[in-house]
């Protein structure tokens, strides 16, 4: 094949993958919106990892397994479910999404697009975004909860990479306040209101599937980040780019490589999970009444 040949076969194969991308967004809403019946939800959750208690706690609830929605992620990771959860939480109509997919499981922005273009496309405006995530600060501890206030995209990707699709954003979004000034504001009001307590800071994003080396951490603190984590990045830059407003925080299940003795493993995230996921829960539950 030409290198001319090559380079056309890829621009078919880019408008064909944007097409099914397309298609899969417009039949999950069908889906979706069949289901809701009088649910009319402004704000979507993305429960991670360890945080999907949050799910049960809504009631009415229509669930709709991942698998039914196509091109949603099927998650492959344990504490990540795969199942969109819609009703009541404290009286306020939400969507609850258990499990999500993490750049490095596939390298393939196209399940998370899906499923957050879904919820732009099904009337949400509002996108929660939570996570388990390592502190960078002795005085964020283990088991409470963050504020993102921004976010440093250390993930050497975007998933807004590639032909920019313009029915659903345009090919340079800001990032300023691309965690909304107003929703933070909000969340910490809901804090207060609650009695948890809510740190604030910046979340840094590494690709992973490795926790980072002590080298790195130290390379995060002096680029200015207060937690650490896998995720919650390219949710943030989808959300913002197809004009979601976007909010969210970290619960803290270690402290950062080289900061403590303790070692590291996604059972271990789990289990120090557990231990805040009441907090958040009572967190998040307040701030839907508030928005
Ligand atoms: N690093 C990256 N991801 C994480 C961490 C961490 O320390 N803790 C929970 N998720």
């Amino acid at each position: 094949m030409t290198a001319q040949a090559s380079a056309t076969a890829s621009a078919d194969d880019v408008a064909s993958a944007q097409a099914q991308h397309k298609k899969n967004v417009e039949i999950s809403k069908g889906l979706i919106l069949s289901r809701l019946g009088s649910l009319k939800p402004k704000i979507a959750i993305i429960l991670g990892s360890g945080l999907g208690g949050l799910g049960d706690k809504v009631q009415s609830a229509v669930k709709i397994p991942y698998k039914d929605l196509p091109g949603f992620p099927i998650p492959t990771i344990i504490g990540h479910s795969g199942e969109l959860i819609a009703g009541k939480l404290n009286g306020v109509d939400v969507i609850a999404l258990k499990g999500r997919k993490h750049f490095y499981e596939t390298n393939d922005p196209y399940p998370l697009k899906t499923m957050i273009r879904t919820m732009k496309a099904v009337g949400v405006e509002t996108l929660f975004v939570s996570n388990a995530a390592g502190s960078l600060r002795a005085d964020i501890g283990v088991s409470q909860l963050m504020l993102i206030t921004d976010h440093i995209n250390y993930m050497a990707v975007n998933p807004l990479i590639g032909a920019n699709d313009d029915d659903f954003g345009p090919r340079f979004p800001p990032m300023t306040d691309a965690w909304d000034p107003a929703l933070r504001a909000k969340l910490k009001d809901a804090a207060k209101k609650t009695g948890v307590k809510l740190h604030e800071g910046v979340y840094i994003a590494f690709r992973g599937p490795t926790f980072e080396t002590p080298a790195e951490i130290r390379m995060a603190i002096t680029m200015g980040a207060q937690a650490v984590g896998m995720s919650s990045v390219p949710d943030c830059i989808i959300a913002r780019h197809c004009g979601l407003k976007v909010v969210g925080c970290s619960l803290i299940t270690n402290m950062g490589a080289g900061l403590s003795d303790e070692k590291l493993s996604h059972a271990h995230t789990l289990e120090m999970a557990a231990r805040g996921a009441a907090d958040f829960e009572k967190l998040v539950a307040e701030f839907v009444r508030l928005i």
